[in-house]
């Protein structure tokens, strides 16, 4: 089943959460290749100041990426947030997605992220500037949202049809509030009012860790898709699991080591080819970490791959673990059921 944003047609209904620091270009584009149907770009600040700094050109570059092309754009200033999406229009974005999801730090004195939706006229006035500025070019504006504030103040069924009535064109719903950050669960109640209250696509997120989830969470709250974020680092292949599972009810068997390690190879390579080789061999400890997190040795190999500090080192050590587990196991393990996911999440959604 596809789905619909303004006249882009996804290739299925499986998105990789925009995660600051994560989903860059590399990352998206193997998300892309081993299933996902779409991949929301890394936010990028409404902060003028900020635009021409390294960090902000990294995440505005989509050379090669397969379309379309989603930038997030966050702040708190309606105006400089229009200026933003008509930045990022002219340098490619094709859709350009709101934040309205992150538990963000403070920005200038004020909040950004999720905690705009405490501020439900000031939320609304930056999304109607944004759609208003991005109309004329024909792009698509999406947001992504919480369920609330706090558990006492869920509007995110109200905020839905506000922002629909604004000109928003899909809505991502995280099943948690502001105030949880990420502790306790996702629920998904929430989400199936959400999807029961707008006509335009809804898109459900929050734990989703496995096929079974996937389908469970498509079924309860009715959304057009699901987007998927923590389990997707060291585990790009998840969406083509998804796929099978979903389309077939059977599970894929999980990929072989030699696959794993020719793909972590690739993608470190197009890391280092952003980043340059000082940011890159440090930038991709994590990546290399989700990957062998759930492995035999992985600790420890993850720990001694952490004191080198060049790209050829770096890829020669990986492509050294992934031999010498092909030798013990042809497969990846499946994964737990219940594995609990990264905890990055604390400095995830600095702005700038
Ligand atoms: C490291 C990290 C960075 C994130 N950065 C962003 C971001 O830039 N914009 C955003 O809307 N959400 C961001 N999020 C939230 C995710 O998009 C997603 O809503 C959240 O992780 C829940 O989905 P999951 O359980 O599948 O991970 C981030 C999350 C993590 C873990």
């Amino acid at each position: 089943m596809t789905l619909q944003i303004g006249t882009h047609t996804l290739e299925n209904r499986l998105f990789v959460a925009p995660m600051a620091g994560v989903t860059d270009r590399p990352f998206r584009m193997l998300c892309r290749e081993l299933g996902a149907g779409y991949a929301v770009s890394e936010m990028v600040t409404s902060r003028k100041e900020l635009w021409n700094t390294l960090k902000t050109s990294r995440r505005a570059n989509h050379d090669g990426e397969p379309g379309p092309i989603a930038v997030q754009i966050a702040g708190t200033d309606a105006a400089m947030m229009a200026e933003a999406a008509v930045y990022n229009i002219e340098r490619g974005a094709q859709i350009i997605d709101i934040n309205m999801g992150c538990p963000a730090k403070k920005v200038c004195n004020k909040w950004a992220g999720s905690a705009l939706m405490r501020d439900e006229p000031l939320a609304l006035e930056i999304v109607q500037a944004v759609v208003d500025a991005a109309q004329p070019h024909r792009v698509p504006v999406t947001l992504k949202m919480r369920t609330g504030w706090s558990e006492d103040h869920r509007n995110a069924v109200k905020l839905a049809r506000d922002f629909e009535s604004a000109g928003v064109q899909m809505l991502t719903v995280h099943g948690r509030t502001r105030e949880q950050g990420y502790k306790g669960h996702a629920e998904y109640d929430t989400i199936a009012a959400v999807k029961a209250a707008v006509r335009v696509p809804v898109v459900a997120n929050g734990d989703i860790r496995s096929p079974e989830k996937a389908r469970d969470v498509l079924a309860v709250t009715g959304a057009d898709a699901v987007m998927i974020g923590r389990a997707a680092q060291g585990r790009p292949w998840i969406f083509r699991e998804i796929a099978h599972f979903l389309d077939t009810g059977t599970h894929l068997a999980p990929p072989l080591v030699a696959e794993v390690r020719r793909l972590l190879l690739d993608h470190l390579v197009e890391h280092y080819a952003l980043y340059g080789e000082f940011s890159g061999v440090r930038t991709a400890r994590k990546h290399i970490g989700w990957y062998v997190r759930a492995l035999p040795d992985g600790e420890a190999f993850r720990a001694r791959m952490n004191a080198i500090e060049d790209c050829a080192g770096q890829l020669r050590a990986v492509d050294d673990y992934f031999q010498g587990l092909a030798d013990r196991m042809d497969r990846m393990p499946a994964p737990t059921a219940d594995e609990e996911p990264s905890g990055e999440e604390e400095t995830a959604c600095a702005v700038d």
